[in-house]
């Protein structure tokens, strides 16, 4: 019995272990199906990628460059998340029909909104041209020589790789510069709104409960992709049709329960999991909390001003939400990396690594790396320290010093490529301004400029700074820049801008908001831009020589999977709760009553529609509801990152059961260290979905459409 009982935990711990892992859904035979198939889940490799017949990659988009969607209808309906789009429904939104506040539905196709510019894009193959990219590439003497070829070699191949005349081609690296696949993709440019629930359901909770567990979020909204006649890509016309899909997913409204196997696919952006532990202490230690420092200052202004003023509220919420994203996934980060010890987790495996280089007798091609790296790692340290400080301050967080720096690069446009090239941009550049301005408060700008100069000036690493930014009075400084830039205004910047060029760069440089962004900039482009850029290629270099070694050096069943760059991944995993710290238990799922015990009538976080708690009232959940309640949001272990949000989570059987958003907070740092310990993805659960289309919006055109699957019924109840 105990031995039983000890084999039957090793191999608890053994599938426990074979979570996380971003895979190229081209390459899942062997291992990746094992896995799948020793955590309950029954689909084959082929039916997710398959080049010969409809596969679940088939109806996995990629939505507008930064999200996912998936195919749910024969018609083309795709759903992704509601801050997905977000920018799309704000864009349709009027005083008289505000779709953020109220929602959207489209009752008819006739109502669908389109929205140009946004581009979904269906992966049609993956091929490996790894050889194809190095070939003529190892004989050449220098490394500039190299990577020269390299790119010659993918401009080429990309241009004249077989495929239709309606798609497009394009490569990929994996492993650091390792491997390269080729994307044959399918580009469709009518993408119309079909429905969008109000932001008090579709980013109920909003950042305050971003990145968090428990969660209540109904993060979901609808679109639909028009092709030609001929099924093929074609840019908005109304006389195009909705899109006949290759594949499109079942939704499983029969619910989930601890232990459940889960699948995630998507396009996760980037994430850097085989840095050496000099890398991971120096984000923790000195970059995340540089970043961290700045926004929290710009943010704490901004929401003391959002608080008071609606008119403030509305001009900053999505700037505010944007730079609020990041700050606070940093904070979770740093938390997570430290509990999970992932620099000790790190240097053990450079331990083993250096054996292995042993072992293998390969000191001579791999003995150097980790000390070279730690080298390189010290040296770039301040360059990389000042680089953040610059980036938050002068580009991200400082409005008016955004402003002054993008005249600056025009400045330099001038300079370099002349009086032409100065028109187009200037041109282009006040069109983007006016849009800027329009969300701009000089006041608001001007308290976050006064708290991040300041930071500025005594965070940066001193020796880079001109003595005239360390000696700056902030006060003084502040309060000319504010009285006499022009760069306050739309008006301002249009009077700055117009006249013959000469005229302007003159005018420019008279500018006290641009003359202190000139200074500032000068600077770090001669003191640090220079030094940074020689000792990240060399960092770069070094992480393509060390994924390198690992992949040969590890045993053929080891679990290395390429890091995150955009390209469609699988990701598998268990419905599981967890522990975020001693004495606290997360379960997995949550419910409507979680929504009405977050609720704050009125509160731009945490109010409820009317319609909603008259529904949770009744319990009028449909068919949706599970034993008397409304289940909302779940957890899994799926190793997801930014860009996997709208990803499709199916069950067992490839049917959707939930719609990913976000991660748990103490889990963040999965981008750089996953844990199975704590590290969950966060979706809404399809169930929700399904209930808010049919019983909230009463969209039946829509419910119509989907295939769903039903809990099967209990014949002797009821
Ligand atoms: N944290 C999620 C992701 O990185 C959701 C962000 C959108 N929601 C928000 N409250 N800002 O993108
Ligand atoms: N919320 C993220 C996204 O928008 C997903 C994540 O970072 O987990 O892609």
């Amino acid at each position: 019995m105990r031995i039983i009982r000890i084999i039957a935990l090793l191999f608890l711990i053994q599938v426990q272990a074979q979570q996380g892992g971003m895979w190229i859904p081209s390459m899942l035979k062997g291992m990746n199906e094992n896995e799948i198939k020793a955590l309950g889940g029954k689909l084959t490799a082929e039916q997710i990628y398959s080049i010969n017949q409809s596969s679940m990659k088939d109806a996995v988009p990629q939505f507008d460059g930064g999200c996912t969607a998936e195919v749910i209808s024969p018609k083309g309906l795709i759903l992704t998340n509601h801050h997905c789009g977000y920018d799309n429904i704000q864009n349709h939104s009027t005083v008289e029909h505000d779709y953020l506040a109220n929602g959207f539905w489209a009752y008819k196709m006739e109502d669908e909104l389109a929205n140009p510019g946004v581009v979904v894009t269906f992966v049609v193959k993956i091929d490996d041209v790894t050889n194809k990219v190095f070939e003529g590439v190892n004989s050449l003497p220098t490394e500039a020589d190299k990577q020269k070829k390299i790119q010659e070699n993918i401009a080429a191949i990309t241009k004249t790789y077989p495929r239709e005349s309606w798609q497009d081609a394009m490569i990929r690296t994996f492993y650091d510069g390792n491997q390269y696949l080729l994307f044959v993709v399918e580009n469709f440019k009518d993408v119309r709104l079909v429905g969008a629930p109000p932001s008090s359901i579709g980013k109920f909770g909003s950042d305050t409960d971003n990145w968090v567990w428990p969660r209540h979020t109904g993060d979901f909204s609808l679109f639909r992709v028009y092709a030609d006649k001929n099924n093929r890509p074609a840019e908005y016309s109304k006389d195009n049709v909705p899109y006949t899909p290759k594949h499109y997913f079942p939704i499983s409204a029969k619910g989930i329960k601890e232990g459940d196997f889960t699948m995630v696919m998507g396009y996760p952006g980037r994430t850097t999991e085989y840095l050496p532990s000099f890398a991971v202490e120096q984000i923790m230690n000195d970059l995340n909390p540089a970043r961290i420092e700045v926004r929290d200052a710009a943010l704490k202004v901004q929401d003391g001003f959002m608080r008071k003023d609606q008119a403030i509220k509305i001009q900053y919420a999505s700037k505010y939400a944007s730079v609020a994203n990041y700050w606070k996934k940093w904070m979770g980060e740093a938390k997570g990396l430290k509990k999970a010890n992932a620099v000790g987790a790190k240097q053990k495996f450079e331990k083993e690594f250096t054996e292995k280089v042993m072992a293998a007798k390969k000191e001579a091609e791999y003995g150097n790396l980790l000390p070279e790296f730690k080298q390189n790692y010290a040296a770039i340290k301040d360059y990389a320290i000042a680089r953040d400080y610059f980036t938050e301050v002068v580009i991200r967080n400082s409005e008016i010093l955004s402003f002054g720096y993008r005249l600056y690069q025009l400045e330099q446009v001038y300079n370099s490529k002349g009086e032409q090239a100065f028109n187009d941009r200037k041109n282009n550049l006040i069109k983007g301004f006016e849009a800027l301005y329009k969300d701009y408060n000089a006041q608001v700008d001007e308290k976050v400029f006064e708290k991040l100069i300041a930071i500025y000036t005594k965070k940066s690493p001193q020796q880079f700074l001109p003595e005239s930014v360390k000696n700056l009075n902030i006060e003084t400084t502040t309060a000319t820049l504010f009285k006499n830039s022009k760069l306050t205004s739309f008006n301002g910047l249009k009077e700055l801008l117009n006249g013959d060029t000469k005229t302007v760069i003159e005018r420019l440089n008279q500018d006290p908001g641009f003359a202190l962004v000139k200074t500032i900039s000068d600077a770090y482009n001669k003191n640090v831009a220079p030094k940074y850029e020689e000792l990240n290629l060399k960092n770069i270099a070094l992480q393509r020589t060390y994924m390198k070694a690992i992949l040969e050096l590890s045993p053929k069943s080891a679990r290395i999977f390429p890091d995150a760059n955009s390209t469609l991944r699988v990701t598998y995993g268990k419905v599981k709760g967890y522990k975020p710290m001693d004495a606290v238990v997360y379960t997995p799922t949550t419910y409507l009553d979680g929504v009405m015990e977050k609720y704050v009538p009125g509160d731009y976080e945490f109010d409820v529609p009317q319609k909603l708690i008259d529904l949770y009232n009744a319990k009028d959940y449909g068919k949706y509801g599970e034993n008397g309640k409304m289940p909302v949001a779940f957890i899994a272990t799926n190793h997801t990152t930014g860009g996997n949000s709208g990803s499709p989570a199916f069950d067992a059987n490839g049917n959707l059961i939930g719609l990913n958003f976000d991660r748990v907070w103490e889990g963040t740092m999965s981008d750089v260290y996953y844990s199975p310990e704590i590290c969950r993805n966060i979706m809404v659960d399809a169930r929700y979905i399904l209930f808010i289309i049919d019983k909230f919006a009463g969209a039946q055109n829509l419910i119509n459409e989907l295939k769903i699957i039903y809990p099967t019924e209990k014949k002797n109840k009821k």
